[in-house]
């Protein structure tokens, strides 16, 4: 071995007892001293000649040392698994929590790493899911803001290109812009609500409130709609006394909007809203003997845009975000919008209040 290599060799060692040394340093007392108490004891008993305490002395010494070195050389081969791992995470090399060992003595820390580790990549499988919602919703709103407005540019600018004159054509062209530009403003408010809703803007204001008052109120103000349709609305007897506990205002746009989906949705038949009512809580029920939707349909009704038939929510001044903004609300409310329905025979959605 050339002297240069050995020299190399020897200060690399001496370099990793060193290192060893200042990583076992916390140890230090606690085996140097019983060393030490050991030592003495020793000499008190066996009454030594010098020779022979210095020989004692050097070797528990030499003793003492080489144990911390041993427990230097662990901790340091410890703290470097640790830190492996660590940069593993970071580089994103683990797939599974199975992925990280410490080994036998470190299993506390191992679990608290795994459960790190667990943590962190929820919140990225999160935030990557709202980046997905994020967009795909944006998506959906400038698409479903090109609809009405492209109709609404394709009257005008027939009109302005002479059907203005057309008395066949014109009224019923400004008509059907009119209602473009309905379903816009519909769309606008809905979409206001369900932001404000869904970054937590929502304020409640829960109170009891008398439900058959409430009811017939908000008959009285949807029956047109209903008689519009030749469809009948009808509320049926809630005792007169029975209170609810809710807010009111947000209540009434759950009410509105299942109501106005039940006449959109039939053709013939009736609306009906029943309440029943048991121990500790009531129930409303909206009715409705129109076209029902599928069993496939029901799991998507309430996303956001989702309509079994595009078209047909259009025509009838739907936005697809009617049961979103509802589901939000009853939840809001501690309870859970419910749902039956059969193709062609009817649906009845439901909710249950505090009474
Ligand atoms: N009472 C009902 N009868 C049949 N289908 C309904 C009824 N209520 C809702 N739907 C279906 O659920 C879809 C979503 O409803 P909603 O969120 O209110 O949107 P829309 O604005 O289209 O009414 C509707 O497009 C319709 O297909
Ligand atoms: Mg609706």
């Amino acid at each position: 071995m050339k002297p240069l290599k050995a020299l190399d060799i020897g200060l690399r060692i001496l370099n990793s007892i060193k290192e060893n040394f200042v990583s076992a340093r916390i140890f230090l007392p606690s085996v140097l001293i019983p060393a030490l108490v050991l030592y003495l004891l020793l000499i008190f008993f066996f009454v030594l000649s010098i020779i022979q305490s210095l020989s004692l002395f050097f070797l528990l010494l030499i003793s003492a040392l080489v144990i911390l070195n041993l427990i230097g050389l662990k901790h340091r081969k410890e703290i470097s698994t640790i830190r492996n791992i660590i940069n593993s995470i970071r580089n994103n090399k683990f797939s599974s929590t199975d992925e990280i060992k410490l080994g036998e003595y470190l299993v506390e820390l191992e679990g608290e790493i795994k459960s790190m580790f667990f943590r962190t990549q929820n919140d990225i499988a999160n935030l990557q899911k709202l980046e997905q919602v994020r967009t795909e919703f944006l998506g959906n709103v400038s698409h479903e803001l090109r609809t009405p407005i492209f109709a609404i540019q394709g009257y005008l600018e027939t009109l302005l290109d002479g059907a203005i004159n057309d008395s066949k054509v014109n009224l019923n062209f400004l008509k059907k812009a009119n209602h473009h530009t309905s379903n816009l403003s519909n769309l606008l408010n809905d979409l206001i609500d369900i932001s404000m809703i869904e970054s937590g803007q929502m304020k409640m204001s829960f109170r009891y409130f008398n439900v058959q008052e409430y009811l017939k109120s908000l008959i009285t103000e949807l029956e047109p709609h209903a008689l519009a349709k030749n469809l009948v609305l009808e509320l049926h007897p809630v005792k007169n006394n029975l209170q609810f506990f809710g807010d009111k205002e947000k209540l009434k746009q759950v009410l509105v909007n299942l109501v106005m989906n039940a006449i959109k949705y039939t053709e013939k038949g009736k609306v009906e809203i029943i309440v029943t009512e048991d121990d500790k809580t009531g129930k409303i029920k909206i009715k409705d003997s129109g076209i029902g939707i599928s069993e496939r349909d029901l799991e998507r009704i309430f996303e956001r845009f989702y309509r079994v038939d595009k078209d047909r929510s259009r025509e009838v001044g739907g936005t697809g975000l009617g049961l979103a903004i509802v589901k939000h609300i009853i939840d809001a409310h501690g309870s859970k919008i419910e749902v039956m329905s059969k193709l062609g025979i009817g649906t009845e959605f439901s909710f249950s209040l505090k009474k």
